[in-house]
């Protein structure tokens, strides 16, 4: 069986943007795949941030993603910081990845820009996602568009690991996108990012969600109520896709196209289908969070099983490096 792994930072709520550009999928391909589903704590302290504040979002991850659907009985859960041997791992692959591909990263020039000072952690950041990703040997990585170049870098780091040391010891882990590879924000400009304050949170409340909802930006040609509309360039109507069923969706571009439909008839629509996935991810939300002694369980097992996996690649990757 094929496996594969993907990682998350404890950074903020869990929003829609990245349930559907990758956590739907991974409740699908656990079904089909050894899956290690890992959240990235080591990686999320290397922009400013308060310690109770990352426990509380871990745990809050933590219970997102069971309520999301991933399921501890066939998908491996769990913290990175539980497990050691992904820095372990990290500080090797940083003696083989050249500093210009690290300096290339967009994510780096992103969030270097704006920060007064840079830590040296947030270069090599895509150095400790190799080593997540290679430490259980995954082929494939599910995750959003904006990963691919992570991706690349992480095939890099094993190529050039493998030539020197491996002969082909890492397989080149493949991005595994979704049609959702990148979900616009309610401001229908920027990436949906925390960061950006233009987030559907995954178990946000109805009223709050139509609040945000009501007045997001649509096609800026479209003024009047009866003006028509460019269903392409609207975002709400991207949302439909991602969301809406396929038949909800033709309508949609029919009823916008016509001025059959006004930009809010067409955003109740799409609440109404955003409840229907998102209602009962709230209702195992308040489950999950009802045993507090069975996520513990979950995360300790996880640790658990990744450990194993990890140990074993460590042991030949020190072997193979003449490392004790
Ligand atoms: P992060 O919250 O940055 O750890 O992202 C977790 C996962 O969600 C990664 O696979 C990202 O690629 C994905 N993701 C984050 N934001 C979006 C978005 N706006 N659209 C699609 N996928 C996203
Ligand atoms: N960098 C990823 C993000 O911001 C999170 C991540 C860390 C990850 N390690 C990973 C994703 C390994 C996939 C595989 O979304």
């Amino acid at each position: 069986m094929s496996r594969i792994f993907s990682g998350i930072q404890p950074s903020g709520e869990l929003h829609i943007g990245n349930y559907l550009g990758a956590v739907k999928n991974w409740v699908a391909l656990q079904e089909q795949y050894e899956s290690y589903f890992c959240i990235v704590d080591y990686h999320a302290i290397t922009v400013p941030y308060d310690p109770e504040e990352l426990r509380a979002r871990r745990r809050e991850m933590v219970v997102s993603l069971l309520a999301a659907g991933i399921d501890p009985s066939m998908a491996t859960l769990f913290i990175q910081s539980m497990v050691p041997e992904h820095t372990e791992l990290a500080w090797i692959f940083n003696t083989v990845t050249p500093l210009g591909e690290l300096e290339r990263q967009t994510q780096f020039k992103d969030k270097a820009s704006r920060q007064e000072s840079v830590p040296a952690g947030l270069l090599n950041y895509p150095v400790l996602q190799a080593a997540d990703i290679l430490l259980y040997r995954a082929d494939m990585v599910p995750v959003g568009e904006d990963q691919v170049q992570h991706l690349e870098l992480s095939r890099e780091i094993a190529r050039r690991w493998n030539a020197r040391f491996g002969d082909g010891y890492f397989a080149e882990p493949q991005a595994k996108l979704t049609p959702s590879r990148r979900i616009l924000g309610l401001d229908g400009n920027a990436k949906m990012s925390k960061s950006m304050g233009n987030t559907v949170g995954l178990l946000e409340e109805p009223a709050s969600i139509w609040e945000k909802l009501r007045p997001a930006v649509t096609d800026p040609a479209r003024v009047r109520r009866t003006d028509p509309g460019t269903p392409e360039v609207c975002n709400i109507y991207h949302l439909h896709r991602a969301i809406s069923p396929p038949d909800v969706v033709a309508l949609v571009e029919t009823q916008c196209r016509t001025a059959g439909w006004g930009c809010i008839d067409c955003k109740k629509v799409l609440f109404d289908h955003m409840n229907a996935e998102l209602t009962p991810i709230r209702a195992r939300a308040a489950e999950v969070r009802a045993h507090p002694e069975r996520v513990e369980q979950v995360v300790n097992d996880g640790a658990a099983t990744a450990r194993r996996l990890a140990g074993e690649t460590m042991r030949e990757v020190k072997d193979r490096m003449g490392l004790a």
